[in-house]
């Protein structure tokens, strides 16, 4: 969708030439292009209409054959407000910009990058990632004529910039990482019965064949054999079998290995521990983590990033009350041996994780483990929606992944595991119960995981707050964000070791 030009703005004949204008200080008129744009600028700006706020924008129909302004069908110019400029104010910048390309109808557009002193590359990374991540639609399920049926959408977007070193391999690595985030939402926003478990397994097998990467999915039958008693027991009131999809991203034998494991729930109803009906088909957007996962390793694989051997795992299942379902009180035994009573048979997420954590750890000796997970409710009442509850073992793991978050506008915040919480997780008659009380409901789910990857540097993302409904932003559609595909994307680019 997105492309490099060296188009002069000057003759583009397009549908919508863009401008990004900051505000100047003082009582002074914004000024983008120099030239007709920024004299209608000062008109403008002296009746009080444009200041160049973030986010305001000034849409123009220049008339065609006057000398003068561009030759554009339009021209839009957009506010970047005055505060020093980062990628996220870029990010949000390229996200207005999509949406109101969109509301006009747009399907291609000339974007002019601003002559502003900042980060070349972030500039061109920013603007790229919010116009592909602001032009993301979800429209397979609509008919009729409605404008979001229609096929409107923005096809094409190119960025000219007077100064063009490393625009175009800043461009390619912003695109990647959006489109694979756009993967991700349209993965959540597929109905359950359209996204199973077998979808994880036939995309991992894709993604695999076109990238050059191993894929390997245990079966039901194989997992009976491994011993995986955590997926297997939540699997056992769904119809569909669950699955486990394993990549490898393998660049080199001297690199460290990252492994990373997704929950993939493809619906969570609760199970026996039923959810109340409302909001209950939130529950299809359970499968965020592993989405997360498998599309941060297409990211990767796409741009070729060589610092780190990836190996992604992702347990996919239902959690049904069909008459075979757990029961509360139920003893399972998870992968390694560990036995777990469940308490709660909703406490779903951590028992499918402990399986292909040990598994993970086991098999690919991992120097360093993220998973990333709809594991709690609790999560959004302490975070709400706004931040990703990270929890770990390991305090560098942590500050490469909040830097990560935060510059991929992902902002994760820090919990604590101390081993006090661990005790809630006691149980009478099995190793470990699956549920602590109500209170520290986020810590005490990592406090479960923690149990599982031994001495092994792990982190873990509790997305549920963040995986849908997150911080409105122009670049964050209604529904699922796509979160964490870029900030692992970002995590292992930044990778030194
Ligand atoms: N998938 C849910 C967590 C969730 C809740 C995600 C709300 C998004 C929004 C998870 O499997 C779950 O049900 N967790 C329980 C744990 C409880 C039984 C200890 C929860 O958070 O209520
Ligand atoms: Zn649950
Ligand atoms: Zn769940």
């Amino acid at each position: 969708m997105l492309q490099f030009s060296k188009v002069e703005p000057q003759s583009y004949l397009g549908d919508l030439l863009v401008y990004l204008a900051r505000q100047p200080g003082g009582k002074r008129a914004p000024r983008c292009a120099g030239g007709a744009v920024d004299e209608v600028l000062r008109r403008v700006h002296a009746l009080g209409d444009f200041s160049g706020k973030e986010g305001e924008h000034l849409l123009l129909y220049p008339e065609a054959g006057k000398p003068g302004l561009p030759a554009a069908k339009r021209i839009l110019v957009v506010g970047l407000g005055k505060d020093e400029p980062d990628r996220e104010l870029f990010r949000k910048a390229g996200g207005t910009v999509a949406s109101l390309a969109m509301k006009s109808k747009v399907r291609e557009l000339l974007l002019v990058l601003p002559e502003i002193a900042c980060d070349m590359a972030e500039m061109v990374e920013g603007v790229s990632e919010g116009l592909v991540l602001g032009a993301y639609r979800f429209k397979k399920y609509k008919t009729g004529k409605e404008p979001e049926a229609s096929g409107e959408m923005l096809v094409q977007a190119a960025l000219y910039a007077a100064e063009s070193k490393g625009v175009a391999k800043a461009l390619r690595l912003g695109e990647i990482g959006a489109q694979s985030a756009c993967r991700a939402r349209d993965m959540a926003n597929e109905p359950a019965s359209h996204w199973t478990p077998a979808h994880f397994s036939e995309y991992g097998r894709q993604l695999a064949a076109a990238q050059g990467m191993e894929c390997t999915v245990l079966d039901q039958a194989r997992m009976k054999k491994l011993g995986f008693g955590g997926i297997l027991g939540v699997n056992q009131g769904s119809a569909r079998p669950p699955e486990m999809v394993i990549l490898e991203y393998l660049v080199k034998p001297s690199a460290p290995t990252l492994l990373l494991v997704g929950k993939g729930l493809t619906f969570d109803s609760g199970g026996i521990s039923l959810k109340p009906s409302a909001g209950m088909e939130e529950m299809k957007y359970d499968m965020c983590g592993g989405a997360a996962v498998l599309c941060a390793m297409q990211a990767i694989a796409q741009a070729k990033l060589k610092g780190l051997n990836l190996v992604a795992i992702v347990p996919s299942t239902e959690n049904l009350p069909g008459p075979a379902a757990l029961k509360p009180g139920d003893v399972i035994t998870q992968y390694g041996g560990k036995t777990v009573e469940v308490v709660n048979t909703d406490a779903e997420g951590r028992l499918i994780l402990a399986d292909a954590l040990v598994y993970g750890i086991k098999k690919y000796k991992p120097d360093m483990v993220i998973d990333v997970a709809t594991l709690t409710g609790a999560v959004i009442v302490g975070l709400g929606h706004h931040r990703t509850g990270l929890l770990s073992n390991n305090d560098d793991l942590c500050d490469r992944l909040l830097a990560a978050g935060a510059r991929s506008g992902e902002p994760l915040w820090r919990l604590p595991l101390d081993p006090e919480y661990t005790k809630q997780l006691k149980s009478e008659i099995a190793d470990l119960k699956n549920v602590g009380k109500r209170d520290g409901g986020t810590i005490t789910a990592a406090a479960f995981l923690k149990e599982f990857v031994g001495e092994t540097p792990w982190a873990h993302l509790d997305i549920a707050g963040t995986a849908w409904d997150f911080t409105e932003k122009s670049y964050i559609p209604k529904g699922p964000s796509g979160i964490a595909v870029r900030t692992l994307f970002d995590f292992v680019r930044n990778w030194k070791g």
